[in-house]
C-alpha cells in the first residue's frame, strides 16, 4: 500500500522567457531523493517561520511562509521574471532584489511587477512542528 509518495519533486520550471539565462547552480544541486520512505527531510521547524512572514531556504530553493498562524505555504524561490532567487520576505511579500518584483506570501501572486506570473507553489507537509518538503 505504499502511497507512491513522490509527488514528483520536479520543480517544473515552466518559465523560459529568457533562454539566455541558464542559472542552474551547477555542481551543488542536490539529490534529495533519499529513499527514506515517508516524506522528505525536515526543512524547518514551524517556530522558525514568522507569522505574517516567511523564511527563505536557499539550498532547497524554497520559500516557506506562514500567512496566518498555523498556516504554512511554500513557493519556489525563483522569481518568475528572470529567475533571480528572491532574497527577503517582508511586509507580507516575498521580494526579488533584481528588478523589484514582489509576491504575496499567501498565494505567491504578483504584488508588484515586473514578474509576469505567480511564484509556483512547492509542496510541503507539516507534521507536528516539523515542516518537510513533500
Ligand atoms: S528577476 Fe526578479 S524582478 Fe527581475
Amino acid at each position: 500500500m505504499g502511497a507512491a509518495g513522490l509527488a514528483a519533486a520536479l520543480v517544473a520550471c515552466g518559465s523560459d522567457d529568457d533562454k539566455s539565462s541558464s542559472e542552474e547552480p551547477a555542481g551543488e544541486a542536490s539529490e534529495k531523493e533519499e529513499g527514506g520512505g515517508g516524506g522528505g527531510a525536515v526543512l524547518a521547524r514551524t517556530a522558525d517561520i514568522p507569522v505574517g512572514g516567511g523564511k527563505i531556504f536557499k539550498d532547497e530553493n524554497v520559500v516557506v511562509t506562514q500567512p496566518t498562524k498555523g498556516e504554512f505555504k511554500a513557493f519556489s524561490n525563483r522569481c518568475t521574471h528572470k529567475g533571480c532567487p528572491v532574497t527577503s520576505v517582508e511586509g507580507g511579500t516575498i521580494n526579488c532584489p533584481c528588478h523589484g518584483s514582489k509576491f504575496d506570501i499567501t498565494d505567491g501572486s504578483v504584488k508588484q511587477n515586473p514578474a509576469p506570473k505567480p511564484l509556483p507553489a512547492t509542496k510541503i507537509t507539516v507534521e507536528g512542528d516539523s515542516i518537510k518538503l513533500a
